[in-house]
C-alpha cells in the first residue's frame, strides 16, 4: 500500500478474523515501532508481543473494554518506565503516541487491522507479561485481519472538518 492510503485507510478494527499474523509482517510492525523518533533518542520503551490465544484472553481483562484484546492474531504491549517527573512522563507518552501510530501504519500497509486499548490492572499486566517493577504498561495495540472488510481509503473521516482544525499563520 501507498503511504497516503495507509494514512486514509487505518481505523480502529476491534473484530478480527481467525487468522494469524505472518511472523515476518509482525516483525515489520514491531520494527516500525523500534525505528520511531523519541525525546532525546531515548527510546524508553520496550514491546512485549502476545500471540497466544490463552494468554490474550488473559490480557483481555487488563481493561474493562478490552474484549477485542482477546480475539487479537496479535497484541502488543507497549513498556515504559514511570518517572516521578511530569516533563519525563509527558514525553514519554508523546514518544509512545509516535510509537503507537509507526505501527498503527506499518499494519495498515500490510492490510492488517489494528486498535488501542488502554491498561487499568497493572498487577495483573505485569503477572501476565512479566515486566519489571520500575516499568508499567502503558497500552495495548490489538493486531488481526479485519473480521468485516478489508482496510480501503475512508473518503468522509469521522473527523472534525480541516478548515476548523488548520490555522495558517495564526489562530
Ligand atoms: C490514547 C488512545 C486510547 C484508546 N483506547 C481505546 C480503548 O481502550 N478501546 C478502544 O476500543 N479504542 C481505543 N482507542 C481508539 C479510539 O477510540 C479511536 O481511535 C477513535 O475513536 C477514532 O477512531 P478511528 O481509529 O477508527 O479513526 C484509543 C485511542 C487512543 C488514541
Amino acid at each position: 500500500m501507498e503511504t497516503w492510503d495507509a494514512i486514509r485507510s487505518r481505523r480502529n478494527v476491534r473484530s478480527y478474523a481467525q487468522e494469524a499474523i505472518a511472523p515476518e509482517d509482525l516483525d515489520q510492525i514491531l520494527e516500525a515501532g523500534r525505528r520511531t523518533p523519541s525525546a532525546g533518542n531515548q527510546q524508553a520503551w520496550d514491546f512485549v508481543v502476545c500471540t497466544d490465544p490463552d494468554q490474550l484472553t488473559q490480557l483481555a481483562r487488563v481493561w474493562r473494554s478490552g474484549g477485542h484484546v482477546a480475539g487479537s492474531a496479535a497484541t502488543i504491549a507497549l513498556i515504559a518506565p514511570n518517572p516521578d517527573d511530569a516533563r519525563s512522563r509527558d514525553l514519554i507518552q508523546y514518544d509512545l503516541g509516535q510509537a503507537t501510530m509507526s505501527m498503527l501504519l506499518a499494519a495498515a500497509d500490510l492490510g492488517i487491522g489494528s486498535a488501542h486499548s488502554a491498561v487499568s490492572d497493572q498487577a495483573l499486566a505485569r503477572r501476565l507479561l512479566g515486566f519489571p517493577e520500575d516499568r508499567f504498561c502503558a497500552w495495548l495495540i490489538c493486531l488481526g485481519v479485519p473480521a468485516d472488510r478489508p482496510l480501503a481509503p475512508i473518503r468522509r473521516p469521522n473527523r472534525r472538518p480541516f478548515e476548523d482544525v488548520v490555522h495558517r499563520g495564526h489562530w
